[in-house]
């Protein structure tokens, strides 16, 4: 699953066409400039994948199953593992613009579920996978790692909501992958979470701007396309 900008390594990873989600019975709409929506059905490094460029956000106005529909599919299609990467803010001094993070663990700050309704009192103790976080530091030894804060959106954050973020543990914010982190993990799929700092977050660097997002976004895809291929590789 590609995040804010990233959607371009879709096509390079897999060698494959895009299918656009509408062609797909039941698969909601996303309408947000960098999230196009389209599903990749190839190989990378010679190991099956389908890679999901675009997701719909609870933003939109879309509920958690909607949401999570994608990973619901991809893993009921048998994927046994789901890597979700998204843009982020960074709230750690040490995280760099453009600099890929993994996600050590959430925050799910959305005052929602995906396991509302059916409820599974599922452990929560390990979402991001430490045997995969262990292997994506093997192909790039520099990774950092961090606590990802998932809130609503769509507007940014205040400068005093970062405040409040950084004093509750939180390294990265963003307003993704919480709710099909956990619908992949309910559902018995490895997760591995990495976040591209495109900015500052609020208060910490200069003002925010969506195109700007994206702009880092894209500019961190060539080395988002290379940990991703080398960690595939390692499956
Ligand atoms: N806040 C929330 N979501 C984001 C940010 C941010 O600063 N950057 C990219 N997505």
């Amino acid at each position: 699953m590609l995040g804010s900008g990233l959607a371009p390594v879709a096509g390079a990873l897999t060698g494959a066409e895009p299918v656009p989600y509408s062609s797909f019975d039941g698969w909601p709409r996303t309408r947000v400039p960098g999230h196009e929506g389209a599903l990749y059905a190839g190989e990378i490094e010679g190991i099956p994948a389908l890679v999901l460029a675009g997701r719909v956000h609870l933003y939109e106005g879309h509920p958690s199953s909607a949401v999570t529909h994608a990973v619901d599919e991809v893993v009921a299609a048998g994927c046994r593992t789901v890597v979700l990467t998204n843009a982020a803010g960074g709230i750690a001094e040490s995280f760099g613009v453009g600099e890929p993070v993994l996600i050590s663990d959430h925050l799910n700050l959305t005052g929602s579920s995906p396991l509302i309704g059916a409820p599974t009192f599922v452990d929560l103790s390990a979402v991001y996978d430490p045997e995969l976080r262990t292997l994506a530091r093997t192909v790039d030894p520099s990774l950092q790692e961090g606590v990802y804060a998932g809130v609503v959106g769509p507007a940014y954050e205040t400068p005093a909501e970062i405040r409040m973020l950084r004093m509750l543990g939180a390294d990265l914010v963003g307003m993704s992958t919480v709710h099909e982190a956990i619908a992949a993990h309910a559902l018995g799929a490895r997760v591995l979470g990495i976040s591209v700092v495109t900015n500052r977050a609020a208060g910490l660097g200069t003002r925010l701007d969506h195109a700007e997002v994206q702009r880092a976004g894209a500019e961190a895809a060539g080395r988002m396309e290379s940990l991703l291929r080398g960690v595939v590789a390692q499956l």
